[in-house]
């Protein structure tokens, strides 16, 4: 299969792309386009047989549930049991925005997108060329990240060209994404809301909504306690470049230093040692080669380009990638999520 891609820079004038991208979906087959947060890959969500397309692009797990893409609340209220009070206050404050939401479903929603739970992880994306597509084939666009399953989600058309080109008909380019990286993961289907996914929208700002917000204590002590997380996704490496990387999390003078020691060690031995680290401290990484992810002060910035510096790590040939963690607050947390991820649970702390 041959993959085109297509660029939208202006709705009014590009609308065509948005037709013949419908089509494509209304007939069973993938497109991906862009959301606020990241790259989609979408699907028509009420169609098994599309569905069934997406886990095979990805390669994805098939225990690992869907997000289903809507536009409109009458959508949202054909695909849950019941649209609860907690759902419309976040729904209020955050949609269309980074928040997915999991809610008990019913029987419209094939098993296939909530992998045989009884939920369905829902959300409205911020982006015009996601809710114009939602709209044009009138179908909730079930849609995981387009990149394949394992490596760093896609923030730009060319990373999706990167991961999916001849497995899919068409790419829809819409510049980079904003965000940078997922939506927030919030459970609405049980007795107390939990975060299953740190994203987007921050604890903090979700806790002004809903101050009973809990996080997935599979997330916070996944390797201490070896519990599993709710949300099936977390359990497995992501975002991982394919170098080993080590995260190492503390004070800053600590953690520069046990990095440079490190990294003296493993060069010594013959490894080729490359640093993931911040602006502020660039003169600490001596001739060791660097990828700088912005100034450690600003943390939206990072989220912004963490994916796409992930993905530039492999074009350095390294051996092994030591990389600066920071604070968890606001989006630091969803940062440092993936950066945990990304290197497999080998973290440092100092
Ligand atoms: O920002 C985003 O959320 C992007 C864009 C494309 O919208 N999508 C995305 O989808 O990140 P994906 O499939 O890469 O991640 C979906 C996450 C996974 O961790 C999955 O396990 C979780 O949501 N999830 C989906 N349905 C769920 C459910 N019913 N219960 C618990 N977790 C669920
Ligand atoms: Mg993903």
């Amino acid at each position: 299969m041959k993959t085109q891609v297509k660029k939208i820079r202006d709705l009014n004038i590009d609308i065509g792309i948005i037709k013949e991208a419908g089509h494509i979906i209304k007939g069973g087959d993938l497109v991906a386009f862009p959301t606020e947060t990241v790259y989609g890959l979408g699907a028509d969500g009420l169609n098994e047989e599309a569905v069934k397309k997406i886990y095979l692009a990805k390669g994805r797990p098939s225990d690992n549930p869907l997000i289903l893409h809507i536009d409109s609340i009458s959508m949202l209220e054909r695909l849950v049991k019941e649209v609860t009070e907690e759902a419309k206050l976040l729904i209020e404050a955050f949609w269309p925005g980074p928040l997915t939401i999991v809610l008990k479903k019913n029987s419209l929603v094939p098993s296939i997108i909530s992998a045989g739970l009884d939920s369905v992880a829902i959300r409205m994306p911020n982006n015009p060329i996601a809710l114009a597509l939602i709209k044009e084939t009138n179908t909730p666009i079930a849609a995981p990240s387009a990149n394949t399953s394992g490596r760093p989600s896609p923030t730009r058309p060319d990373h999706v060209l990167e991961d999916m080109v001849d497995k899919i008909p068409l790419i829809i380019d819409g510049g980079e994404t904003g965000v940078g990286l997922e939506s927030t993961v919030i459970d609405l289907s049980e007795n107390t809301p939990l975060i299953l996914r740190p994203g987007g929208v921050t604890i903090e700002e979700i806790k002004k909504i809903l101050p009973n917000v809990r996080l997935d204590p599979g997330l916070v002590e996944n390797d201490k306690l070896n519990l599993i997380p709710k949300s099936p996704g977390q359990k497995y490496r992501h975002y991982a470049p394919k170098a080993q990387m080590v995260l190492y999390v503390g004070k800053r003078e600590d953690r520069l230093d046990a990095i440079v020691k490190r990294a003296e060690k493993e060069s010594a031995k013959g490894k080729k040692v490359g640093i993931l680290g911040f602006e502020e401290n660039k003169d600490s990484f001596k001739d060791f080669p660097h990828l700088i992810l912005g100034l450690e002060s600003d943390k939206a910035k990072i989220a912004h380009v963490l994916f796409d510096s992930l993905r530039r790590l492999d074009d350095l040939g390294l051996d092994l990638i030591l990389c600066e963690g920071l604070d968890s607050d606001n989006i630091g947390m969803a940062i440092m999520n993936r950066l945990e991820k990304a290197s497999g649970g080998n973290i440092v702390y100092v």
